[in-house]
């Protein structure tokens, strides 16, 4: 063999050695190497590399000795179960992963390589954050890597499973992209627990300031918990195999054997004839779309409200729904937030918004009023109004006050609204209701209790019903809720190719309430 390709084989080699202990180090906490994750993400051999042999050009701190091709990071373009996606992954057996000038530039130029291509960027990270030895220049190549993410956001999908450490300015990638997904043992932060005692002099551990189950549960900066990079990466693949590849394309299809005209009966009666009565509303989407093809995003965060993707007669979905199981279905802050994103998400990728509503009203009280479930609540009615995808809605029960708008009304702009006979539509409850409106009246009756019973029976019959807002063409049909899975379907083949008619004025963008 010629001296020459003999000399490249070896710097080829080099290009993707891990050292066998830095490994075991890897292995025995429960991780695997960068090549490991890559071949269980990528198809075999479908690797095209970006910049294999980058080197950093930093000097000074020893660093002239201190040199891997790759610079820390592997990158390229490559195939997940045949769909085309540009990766980078983050070795943190080199330097700690951390982010300098050249290993920034390779993610930079993935992203901006996906976004020409229109295929999704998917990130393995893992990584000690700003090169600290690179100083300045390894700040400027995490604001070009930002500002690639912003320049794909809503052009290409972006996932990030993080798999180790993402700390101070490392965080805003991830932030800026459309899913993450935390390993158990992963944890995020802009400040660690030490900077954290010195500052404010709170005592906290990694995981509780930072770990994936507070990420996951209370700040919602995570989509995803899973255990480990295994689980990471078989759940990056299912969550591609849901996404378009890009802004231009429709949601994949996926043949089913679950027919689309499939009538459920147990969906009669779900819905407990007592309002005040929970249910799990992840019951009724289970049965409404094709045989489990519900994937939850966000399950752990604002579980007053799913959101997820699914399928119905193959066709990807979004679907959003209310969670009268918890909190009583009430909005608050975080499922604002939740779904005000996901709707966003939905209508930058082109996918139909089904919504399910069961809402008593936003969550009274000091803290959330403080911490402004106003500002958070109208994000809710700025995404619907704003997307201009097929959007459906089902109200399954209560749907009152500014809650019932928000939540994909007509008035948003929803191309059909039906109501399970259940529904009851108002500007609030009918026991709030009749206290005001019949206030003289209760506190002069002999028997109030006897008086109110009426007032409500009344407030039900005339006012909160589905007829009243069917009358008025608020609701285009009040179905039975077993023909619900067929009547979504039919609709859906007419929507699907759905243009929005409405002109909207010029502008170079509209303010959101963010
Ligand atoms: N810049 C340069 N080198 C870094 C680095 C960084 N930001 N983070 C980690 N490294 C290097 C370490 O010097 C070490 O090098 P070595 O192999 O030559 O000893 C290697 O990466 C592994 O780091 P180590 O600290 O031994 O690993 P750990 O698992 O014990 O801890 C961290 C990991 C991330 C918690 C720790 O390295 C850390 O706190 N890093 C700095 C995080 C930070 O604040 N970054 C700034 C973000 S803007």
């Amino acid at each position: 063999m010629p001296s020459r390709i003999e000399d490249l084989l070896r710097r080829r080699s080099e290009t993707q050695r891990v050292s066998e202990e830095r490994a075991r180090t890897l292995h025995e906490q429960g991780k695997l190497t960068v090549i490991e994750r890559l071949n269980l993400l990528l198809d075999p051999d479908s690797l095209i590399p970006i910049g294999r042999y980058v080197l950093h050009r930093a000097t000074g701190f020893g660093m002239e000795l201190r040199k891997a091709y790759g610079d820390g990071v592997i990158a390229g373009l490559g195939s997940v179960n045949g769909r085309r996606v540009a990766v980078y992954a983050q070795d943190f057996t080199f330097m700690g992963g951390s982010v300098g000038e050249m290993h920034a530039y390779k993610i930079a130029r993935t992203i901006e390589t996906a976004v020409k291509l229109g295929i999704p960027v998917i990130g393995l990270n893992d990584s000690g954050g700003a090169r600290i030895q690179e100083g300045v220049d390894s700040l400027k190549g995490y604001g070009d890597i930002f500002y690639r993410n912003v320049m794909a956001s809503g052009v290409v999908p972006q996932i990030v499973a993080i798999l180790g450490p993402c700390a101070g300015g490392a965080v805003y990638s991830p932030a800026l992209a459309d899913f993450i997904i935390m390993t158990r043992k992963s944890y995020m932060f802009i400040t660690g627990p030490k900077v954290v005692k010195a500052s404010i002099g709170e005592d906290i551990s990694t995981e509780e300031l930072g770990g994936a189950e507070v990420h996951a549960s209370k700040s919602g900066v995570a989509h995803f918990v899973v255990e480990d990079d295994r689980e990471a990466v078989n759940l990056i693949k299912k969550l591609i195999s849901y996404l378009p590849s890009n802004n231009a394309e429709d949601p994949p299809f996926l043949e089913t054997k679950d027919s689309p005209y499939r009538e459920d009966p147990t969906l009669d009666s779900i819905v407990p004839e007592d309002p005040a009565k929970p249910y799990d509303v992840r019951e009724i989407i289970g049965r409404v779309f094709d045989y489990e093809s519900f994937l939850e995003v966000h399950a752990n965060f604002a579980q007053n409200a799913v959101v997820g993707f699914a399928r119905l007669g193959g066709h990807g979905v979004c679907v959003v729904a209310n969670q009268p199981a918890v909190m009583a279905g009430s909005l608050d802050i975080d499922s604002s937030d939740k779904i005000s994103r996901f709707v966003t998400f939905c209508d930058s990728f082109n996918f139909p918004i089904i919504t399910f509503v069961d809402v008593p009203g936003f969550l009274p009280g000091s803290f959330q009023e403080h911490h402004g479930v106003i500002r958070h609540g109208a994000k809710i009615i700025y995404a619907y109004a704003d997307a201009t995808v097929p959007k459906i809605t089902v109200i399954l029960r209560k749907a009152y006050g500014g809650a019932y708008i928000a939540m994909g009304s007509k008035h948003l702009g929803a191309d059909f609204v039906l109501a399970w006979p259940t529904a009851e539509i108002a500007v609030m409850g009918p026991e709030g209701a009749i206290e005001i409106i019949y206030k003289k009246e209760l506190e002069s009756a002999e028997n109030p209790e006897e008086l109110a019973k009426t007032f409500v029976e009344k407030y039900r019959n005339e006012i909160a019903n589905p007829y009243v807002p069917a009358s008025r063409g608020y609701v285009d049909d009040v179905i039975i809720p077993r023909e619900t899975r067929a009547y979504l379907y039919k609709l859906l083949t007419f929507l699907m190719d759905k243009r929005e008619k409405q002109p909207r004025p010029p502008r170079k963008h509209g303010v959101p309430p963010v």
